[in-house]
C-alpha cells in the first residue's frame, strides 16, 4: 500500500422515510434556501411536494433553480450563482441525480467567488470555501452525494471537466431507495454501469499488497452483477433498489481507494466524448471501458486475470494469462449488453469524423491515466476500437 489520508465529512442518512431528517439538518445552516432540481422528474414522482412541504414547515424562505440538464451546463451554474449572490442564500438543497448535485457544488463554490464559475471548473481558481449544501439523491450512479467532485460542461466551447475541492463535500445526503423507484430502465442501467466503472477505475493500479481493497472492489462488482438483472425485472423492489443505491455511494466515496491511486483515464476519454456529443455519461463508459482494458492488457496482466477469475468466474484451467484476461473482458461486454447498455459509438450515431477532436479534448492537460499514461495515439486507438 501507499501512505494515505482519508477524509469524508458528509453525513450519510440512508433508508426509508429519512426525508424527515431534513427538519433536523436544514435549520443548522440558515433560513434562505435555494432548492436546485432537474427537468421535472421530482415533480412527477411527488418528491418535490414532500420536500417543499418540509421546508415550508421549517419557516424557510425558499428560492428555486430548476431545469438542471443531464451533463449540467455552465450557464445553469451561472444562473444559480447569481441567485445566491442577489438573494443572500444561506444553504442550497440539491434534489436529483449526479447532474443536479454536481451543478449545486459549482454554484456553492461560485457563490463565494467574485470571478466566473468556469475559473473554478478549469482550476484557474481553487475554491477554499463554498456555501453549505445538502442533497436528496434520486438516482444511484455517480457517488456525487458523498464525494467532493463535480463535472460541468461548457456547451459553447464543447468542454466538460471534473473538478473538486475539500469545500464541496455535501454537509449531508439523504438516500431513500423509494426515491429511486421511478428511475426508468435506461437510467437504471446507466447508473449501474457508472458505479461498476468507478470500481474499474480504482481496480487497475500497480500498487502491491492491496488484498482487502481488491476484495472490496470485487465484492461490489459481484453485488451489482447479481442484482442488476433482478432489478431490471422489478424496478420498484425496495431491497434491490437499496442494494444498488448503497453500492453507488460506496463505489465513489473514497472508501475503496485507500492506499493506492486509481487510473481514471476512461472517465477522461468519456468526458471528451460527451462534451462533443452530449451522450449519457455511462453510455459512453460502457462503450469505452472494455476497449481501454484491451488496449492496456499487458500493462499489468495479473490485474486483468484476477478480475476475470474473481468477478467473472472465468475458469483458468489450462489457459494462459492472455486468454483468461480476454475472456474476462468479453464477459463484462456480454454482461453490459445483456442489461441493455450500448457497446459501440455508432449506437449514438457517432462516426470517426470527430475522433481527432475528441482525442485533443481528452489530451488538454497532457498524457493522463495512472495505470498507463495515455498519449494521443492511445486515445485515438481506443476511440477507433469503440466505433
Ligand atoms: O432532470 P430530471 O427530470 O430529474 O431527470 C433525470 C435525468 O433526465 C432522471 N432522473 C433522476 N432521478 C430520477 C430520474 N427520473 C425519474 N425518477 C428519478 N428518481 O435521470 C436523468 C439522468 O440524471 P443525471 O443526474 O444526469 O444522471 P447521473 O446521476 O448519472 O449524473 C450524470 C452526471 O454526473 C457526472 C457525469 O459526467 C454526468 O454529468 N459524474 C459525476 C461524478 C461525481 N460528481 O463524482 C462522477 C461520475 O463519474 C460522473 O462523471
Ligand atoms: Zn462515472
Amino acid at each position: 500500500m501507499e501512505k494515505f489520508t482519508y477524509y469524508n465529512p458528509t453525513k450519510l442518512i440512508f433508508g426509508k422515510g429519512q426525508l424527515e431528517q431534513l427538519k433536523n439538518e436544514v435549520p443548522q445552516y440558515g433560513k434562505k434556501v435555494l432548492l436546485v432540481y432537474g427537468g421535472g422528474s421530482i415533480k412527477r414522482n411527488g418528491l418535490y411536494d414532500e420536500v417543499v412541504k418540509t421546508l415550508n414547515e421549517l419557516d424557510t424562505e425558499l428560492f428555486e433553480l430548476s431545469g438542471v440538464e443531464p451533463n449540467p451546463r455552465l450557464t445553469t451554474v451561472q444562473r444559480g450563482v447569481e441567485i445566491c449572490k442577489e438573494q443572500g442564500i444561506d444553504f442550497i438543497l440539491a434534489v436529483g441525480g449526479g447532474s443536479v448535485i454536481d451543478c449545486t457544488k459549482a454554484i456553492a463554490a461560485g457563490a463565494k467567488y467574485d470571478g466566473d464559475a468556469w475559473d473554478i471548473v478549469t482550476k484557474k481558481h481553487i475554491p477554499l470555501e463554498a456555501l453549505p449544501f445538502g442533497t436528496v439523491l434520486t438516482l444511484a450512479a455517480t457517488g456525487s452525494e458523498m464525494n467532493a467532485g463535480s463535472v460541468i460542461t461548457n456547451w459553447e466551447t464543447n468542454e466538460k471537466y471534473g473538478w473538486g475541492s475539500p469545500a464541496t463535500f455535501p454537509k449531508f445526503s439523504i438516500l431513500d431507495p423509494v426515491n429511486t423507484f421511478s428511475v426508468p430502465k435506461d437510467h437504471t442501467v446507466y447508473g449501474m454501469v457508472d458505479m461498476m466503472s468507478h470500481v474499474f477505475e480504482q481496480y487497475f493500479h500497480h500498487t502491491t499488497n492491496t488484498p482487502l481493497q481488491d476484495r472490496f472492489c470485487e465484492s461490489l462488482l459481484k453485488t451489482v452483477i447479481d442484482t442488476a438483472p433482478k432489478l431490471l425485472e422489478d424496478l420498484e423492489n425496495y431491497e434491490l433498489r437499496e442494494t444498488i443505491l448503497y453500492s453507488g455511494t460506496i463505489a465513489l466515496n473514497g472508501q475503496l481507494q485507500m492506499g493506492y491511486r486509481g487510473d481514471w483515464a476512461s472517465h477522461n476519454i468519456e468526458h471528451a466524448v460527451s462534451a462533443v456529443y452530449d451522450i449519457p455519461h455511462a453510455g459512453g463508459l460502457a462503450i469505452i471501458f472494455p476497449n481501454w482494458m484491451k488496449h492496456n492488457l499487458n500493462e499489468n496482466i495479473t490485474r486483468f486475470v484476477q478480475l476475470a477469475v474473481n468477478v467473472f468466474d472465468v475458469d483458468p484451467t489450462n489457459k494462459d494469462d492472455q486468454t483468461i484476461a480476454l475472456e474476462g473482458i468479453e464477459r463484462l461486454r456480454e454482461f453490459w449488453s445483456s442489461i441493455g447498455a450500448p457497446s459501440r459509438l455508432k449506437d449514438y450515431d457517432i462516426t470517426d469524423e470527430k475522433i481527432d477532436l475528441m482525442a485533443d479534448k481528452a489530451m488538454v492537460n497532457g498524457p493522463f491515466g495512472n495505470f498507463k499514461k495515455l498519449e494521443k495515439e492511445d486515445v485515438v486507438a481506443i476511440l477507433t476500437a469503440s466505433l
